[in-house]
C-alpha cells in the first residue's frame, strides 16, 4: 500500500506531470514569444535533462507514494528522442494506470501508432484555432495547421480516444474562432477544452484583460448548442465539463483565472532537468537530480519528495483571486505546463 502523503491542506499527491525537454518547434507567444526566446536562447543542456532511467525511476518513487496517473508534458515532448521506450518504462510500473501525453500536435501524425502501442493511455493536442491564418499567428511557427489535423487524425486512428483538444482564449485574439473551433471538435469527435488564459511565467506580458472568462465562453457557445453541466467525475479535475443536449459530445472549461481550482490540487510537477515543483506558479523547485546523481537510496529520495509535500501550502490561483502579488516565477515551457 502506497504511504498516505498529505500535504498542509489535506491533499495526497496523486498526479505526476513530467516534462522532458524545455524546447519546443512552436514559439506561441503567450508561452515562448520569440523576443524572449530567439535563436540565441538558452535551452538546457542534454547532459542536465533526466535520462529515461532516472525518470522512470521517479515514477517508481511516487507511485509509491500514490501517484497514478502520469503525463508527459514539455516544451514539446515529441522532440525529445524514442520517447516510447519512456511510455513504455511508466505503462510498465506498478500503480500506475494512466499514461498520458500533452503535445502540440506538429510531430503526432507519424508516431500515433507507435506511442499506443508502447502503452499510452491518452493524448491532448493543444490548438488555439482552426483559422490557417490565425494558427499561424498562434504558433509563430512556419508548421502548417493541417500538419497537427493530420496528427490528431492519426491519433484518433491509432486508437488514442476520445482525442482531447486545449484551446488557450486570448481576447482580441482567438476569440472570434471560438465556435469554429467547438464545430470541428463536435464534427470529429473531439473533447475540447476551452483554457482561461493564465498568468503563468513572466514572459507574456500577461493582463487580466486578455482573459475571457469561462462562463462567458460556455454563454457563447451554448447560444448556438446548448449545453447542460456534467458533474465531475475525479478528484483533482481542472477542466469543468459540459454536455451537448443534442449529443454532440461534451467540452470542457479551465477556469484556473475565474474559478480556481486549488483546493483540490493533486499535482507535483518535475522539469526536464530533475526540480520538483509543487505549483504551476512557483519561482523555483527542488533538485532532484543532484540526488539522483549523488547516489542517492530510494528511502532519501523519498524522504526529501514526502517533506516537500507534506510541507506543501500552494494554493496561487486562489490568492491571485484575492489579489496576491507575486514576483519571479518559472516559465511554462520549463515548468512543462
Ligand atoms: P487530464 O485531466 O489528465 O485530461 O489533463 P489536464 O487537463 O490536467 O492536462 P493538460 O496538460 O491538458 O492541461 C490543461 C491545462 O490546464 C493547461 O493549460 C495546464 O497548464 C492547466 N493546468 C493543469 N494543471 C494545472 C494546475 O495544477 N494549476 C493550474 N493553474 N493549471 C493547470
Ligand atoms: N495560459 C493558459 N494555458 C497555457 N498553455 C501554455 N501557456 C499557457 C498560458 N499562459 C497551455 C498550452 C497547452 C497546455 C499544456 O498549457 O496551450 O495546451
Ligand atoms: Fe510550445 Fe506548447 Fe508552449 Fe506553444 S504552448 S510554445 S506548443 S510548449
Ligand atoms: Fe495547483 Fe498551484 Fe494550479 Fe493551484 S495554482 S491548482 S496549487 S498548480
Amino acid at each position: 500500500m502506497p504511504i498516505a502523503t498529505l500535504d498542509q491542506l489535506s491533499r495526497p499527491v496523486r498526479d505526476l506531470r513530467l516534462s522532458v525537454t524545455d524546447r519546443c518547434n512552436f514559439r506561441c507567444p503567450y508561452c515562448m514569444p520569440r523576443s524572449k526566446f530567439g535563436a540565441d536562447h538558452a535551452f538546457s543542456p542534454r547532459a542536465e535533462l533526466l535520462t529515461y532511467e532516472e525518470l522512470a525511476r521517479l515514477v517508481g518513487i511516487f507511485a509509491g507514494l500514490g501517484v497514478t496517473k502520469v503525463r508527459l508534458t514539455g516544451g514539446e515532448p515529441l522532440l525529445r528522442r524514442d520517447l516510447e521506450t519512456l511510455i513504455a518504462m511508466i505503462a510498465a510500473t506498478p500503480g500506475i494506470d494512466d499514461v498520458a501525453l500533452t503535445t502540440n500536435g506538429s510531430l503526432l501524425a507519424d508516431r500515433a501508432a507507435t506511442l499506443r502501442a508502447a502503452g499510452l493511455r491518452r493524448i491532448t493536442v493543444s490548438l488555439d484555432s482552426v483559422d490557417p491564418q490565425m494558427f499561424a499567428a498562434m504558433t509563430d511557427s512556419p508548421i502548417a495547421l493541417d500538419t497537427v489535423l493530420g496528427g490528431i487524425a492519426a491519433a484518433q486512428a491509432a486508437g488514442l480516444t476520445p482525442v482531447k483538444v486545449n484551446a488557450v482564449v486570448q481576447r482580441g485574439v482567438n476569440e472570434a474562432g471560438l465556435l469554429d473551433l467547438a464545430e470541428f471538435a463536435r464534427q470529429q469527435g473531439l473533447v475540447l477544452r476551452f483554457i482561461e488564459y493564465m498568468d503563468v511565467g513572466t514572459t507574456n506580458e500577461w493582463q487580466s484583460g486578455a482573459v475571457v472568462p469561462a462562463a462567458e465562453i460556455i454563454e457563447r457557445i451554448a447560444a448556438v448548442h446548448p449545453l447542460e453541466p456534467i458533474a465531475a467525475t475525479i478528484r483533482g479535475e481542472v477542466a469543468r465539463r459540459w454536455r451537448y443536449t443534442d449529443g454532440g459530445g461534451e467540452i470542457g472549461v479551465i477556469a484556473s483565472v475565474t474559478q480556481p481550482f486549488c483546493t483540490d490540487c493533486t499535482r507535483a510537477r518535475v522539469t526536464a532537468t530533475g526540480e520538483l515543483f509543487t505549483c504551476l506558479f512557483a519561482a523555483r523547485g527542488r533538485d532532484l537530480r543532484g540526488l539522483l546523481r549523488a547516489g542517492a537510496s530510494d528511502a532519501e529520495l523519498v524522504d526529501l519528495i514526502v517533506g516537500v509535500w507534506h510541507a506543501r501550502t500552494d494554493r496561487y490561483s486562489e490568492q491571485r483571486s484575492a489579489d496576491h502579488q507575486s514576483g519571479r516565477r518559472a516559465e511554462m515551457s520549463y515548468l512543462g505546463g
